[in-house]
């Protein structure tokens, strides 16, 4: 019998991610010669601090010195899961040019630097695959760049924000404020101990850049994507959106609608029967809309050591098999086109809009002059919880471009009938 080719693999961070690609591959010690026709192997691992214990980890892998790993011939492969932008970005493009396979779960770094990294793989016939860098363990970037390839993505949609999902669920099921409910998050371990990232849109900003990318064939960076959080949504707005027949979710949104490509991230009221209302807690599940396939969606745990774990060793196993069989950077960048980002201004939408006005005649009647001298057609309106001399009033709006709706705001932020704005959602549909 032909000896299994043992293929060395090296792994950059140990920690949360790192740790559990490590158990996987152990897990599957056994299956890998017969999966693969190959045998992976970690035999180097790079960490900051080498004496601290790691559970389950061999102790005599790790190694503070990356040019130890990058002159290793034997390494084929390189795993980076430290995070951040640097010092990854330079270890992984010298491990590209040292002709070393790479799997990353960064997403920080390809929203921005993805670019560079996939001209690099190619200029060197490396694989660089990051199936992990969106929506941790749910299968989302393969099936775009291969199962979906025939086809013209128009639209794809998703919740790719665990701990953001968590805490609107929580608002939503227990009535809770956003800071009750990030508190229960962070409690759980769910939230990071610097939350904004999640909270503030920024994380799923990233990975609707690394999408929108792939699903329309041209590169979207995180900066062309348009972000608000979470932190303003109160239990008076869930509230509101139940008695429409809605829930609040963050999405990560991204078109290709002809004239140009939009991605955004905000919370929306959605329709309870709409796919992704029911997507609960650290759940994430991205919505797929295809020339050929129609609609598609995909759902699991977007977050989390196994999870995440799940994906990348996924891809080692298919750069593994790619090795074995002489088929290494055979999929390039397919960001082939050059389309435009719309700005924000350019966007339409349907908007709740909540406000604190006088209670006398004359006031709905001035709201409604200032958006039809705006061109906003307002869908419907609902006024109750007086408080002393002040209403609260929700509009929302039929079909607007965002220009026509910010122009209306900067009127009625200005007229002394309005005491306060207190929210402005888009809403789906
Ligand atoms: P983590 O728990 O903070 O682990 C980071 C590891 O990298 C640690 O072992 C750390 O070493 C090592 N490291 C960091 N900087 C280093 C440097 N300059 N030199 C050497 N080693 C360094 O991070 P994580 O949660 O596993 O996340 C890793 C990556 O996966 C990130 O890009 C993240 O965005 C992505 N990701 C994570 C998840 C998740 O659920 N956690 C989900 C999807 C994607 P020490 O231990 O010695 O400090
Ligand atoms: N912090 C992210 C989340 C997981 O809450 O979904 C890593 O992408």
């Amino acid at each position: 019998m032909s000896e299994i080719p043992i293929i060395k693999a090296a792994l950059l961070g140990a920690g949360t991610v790192g740790g559990g690609v490590y158990q996987i591959l152990q897990w599957q010690k056994e299956e890998m010669p017969k999966k693969l026709g190959a045998s992976v192997e970690i035999s180097k691992i790079l960490v900051r601090d080498t004496k601290k214990k790691r559970e389950g980890m061999d102790s005599a892998l790790f190694t503070d010195s990356w040019e130890e790993i990058r002159e290793d011939r034997e390494i084929r492969i390189v795993i980076e899961l430290m995070g951040g932008i640097e010092p990854a970005r330079t270890y992984i493009l010298e491990a590209l040019r040292a002709g070393k396979h790479v799997v990353t779960a960064n997403k920080d770094l390809l929203a921005e630097h993805g670019r560079e990294l996939l001209d690099t793989a190619e200029e060197y016939g490396c694989d660089l695959m990051f199936e992990a860098a969106v929506a941790g363990g749910i299968p989302i970037i393969r099936p775009l760049k291969q199962c979906l390839a025939a086809n013209h993505i128009t639209e794809v949609m998703g919740i790719v924000n665990g701990t953001t999902n968590y805490i609107l669920t929580r608002m939503t099921a227990e009535g809770m404020e956003f800071s009750q409910a990030l508190a229960r998050a962070s409690e759980l371990g769910y939230a990071e101990a610097d939350p904004t990232a999640d909270i503030e849109g920024y994380d799923a900003g990233r990975k609707v850049a690394i999408m929108a990318s792939i699903a329309f064939n041209s590169r979207v960076t995180f900066d062309d994507v348009y972000v608000e959080g979470i932190t303003k949504i109160t239990a008076a707005d869930i509230a509101y959106a139940a008695e429409l027949n809605m829930v609040i979710k963050l999405l990560g949104v991204a078109k290709n609608s002809g004239d140009g490509i939009e991605a955004g991230v905000y919370p929306m009221l959605l329709p309870k029967d709409h796919p992704l209302a029911s997507v609960q807690d650290v759940f994430n599940a991205v919505f797929v809309h295809g020339d050929a396939v129609d609609d598609a969606m995909f759902m699991g745990r977007g977050a989390g050591r196994f999870p995440t774990g799940s994906a990348v060793a996924g891809d080692i196993f298919e750069i593994a098999r790619n090795i074995r069989t002489g088929s290494t950077g055979r999929i390039h960048c397919t960001c082939y086109k050059n389309l435009r980002v719309k700005p924000v201004e350019e966007t339409n939408s349907r908007y709740f809009l909540r406000l604190q006005v006088e209670d006398r005649p004359g006031v709905l009647a001035g709201i409604a002059s200032v958006f039809g001298n705006n061109n906003v057609s307002i869908a419907q309106v609902i006024q109750k919880n007086k408080c002393g001399e002040l209403a609260e009033l929700v509009v929302i709006t039929d079909h607007v471009l965002e220009r026509h709706f910010k122009d209306s705001l900067l009127v009625l932020r200005e007229m002394s009938m309005i005491k306060e704005v207190s929210a402005i959602l888009r809403v789906y549909g």
